[in-house]
């Protein structure tokens, strides 16, 4: 790999890889790669795209292997937590997406009432710099099990009371007899850096990539609304329009007493919104999604 080409680790497989390619995808980048293959390559900028497992993400971009990496909160924090770097990767920007949560969770008999029922058991989870730090927080003393995988067997076959892992949908811990207890740690997708100085060059197609996400981002909910309204209406439309900045007011032909008002609402526009917006005077209202946007 050329030393001029931007590389970013992502996810192999799991929970934030469709998501990590998708947004390179949003951002006009397309990434041509072999299967079970470590490296992919972006045809449209120089960029190199290391696949990775998530755990080993946070290291490959400490240690100046990768410039940029898209990785769990979790997995981050965990890292940082551990402190087995001198110079950690820096957190650049939350993307939005991947979001989970680090929960205690307990067998489904449990009456839990509270973290001090935590006191003396054991418990199991892959995140222990996480887990420790919680029970500090709650004056707990509990042991803790590290185990790397499948941590949700453990009180099955003894090896803990209670685990720590982590849940999106619930189903994992439902199917084994568990319920969710307390919250740990609130995690979604962070792009993170290093913490070296960039060249020139990358440092520019970084701040490129940068604009593009932050793009990518605020268009996500982002609409752009057009309707007809009496003039007279206009300010109170204009006050109401959910994130718009000031909108562009045209002549309708022939039609002196109304206007066609366009925005671009950066908040999610709803049903509500619109029936609102008619009861102010507007009429023939569209929303049309924006694809991209770049301020
Ligand atoms: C977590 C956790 C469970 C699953 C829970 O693993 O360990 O296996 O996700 O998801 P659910 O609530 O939707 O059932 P993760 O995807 O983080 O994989 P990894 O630990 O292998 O990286
Ligand atoms: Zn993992």
């Amino acid at each position: 790999m050329s030393e001029q080409r931007l590389r970013i680790a992502i996810q192999k497989s799991g929970r934030l890889s469709d998501g990590s390619f998708d947004l390179l995808k949003s951002c006009g980048l397309s990434v041509s790669r072999g299967r079970d293959k470590l490296y992919g390559r972006v045809q449209e900028m120089p960029i190199d795209i290391l696949l990775l497992r998530d755990d080993d993400i946070p290291e490959f971009v400490a240690d100046d292997a990768c410039d940029i990496g898209i990785i769990g909160q979790n997995v981050f924090e965990e890292e940082i937590l551990n402190e087995s770097h001198e110079a950690p990767a820096e957190e650049v920007m939350k993307l939005g997406f991947a979001h989970c949560r680090l929960m205690l969770a307990a067998p489904k008999e449990w009456c839990f009432d509270g973290s001090l029922m935590l006191e003396g058991k054991r418990i199991a989870t892959s995140y222990p710099a996480l887990t420790r730090a919680w029970l500090a927080r709650q004056g707990v003393n509990a042991k803790v099990v590290m185990m790397k995988g499948s941590v949700e067997v453990a009180p099955r076959l003894k090896i803990a009371d209670a685990v720590c892992d982590i849940v999106s949908t619930g189903a994992t811990l439902d199917a084994n007899g568990l319920k969710p207890v307390a919250t740990v740690f609130e995690s979604e997708a962070v792009l993170i850096r290093n913490r070296q100085e960039f060249s020139p060059e990358k440092q520019a197609m970084f701040e490129a990539l940068l604009k593009r996400i932050k793009g990518v981002m605020t268009s996500k909910d982002a609409k752009y609304v057009m309707m007809n309204a009496p003039r007279s209406a206009v300010p109170a439309i204009t006050e109401f329009l959910p994130g718009a900045d000031s909108p562009t007011i045209l002549e309708l032909a022939g039609n002196p007493e109304k206007v066609a008002i366009h925005a671009v609402c950066r908040e999610s526009v709803f049903w509500d919104t619109l029936e609102e917006l008619k009861k102010l005077g507007a009429s023939a209202i569209l929303v049309l999604p924006i694809e991209k946007m770049m301020a």
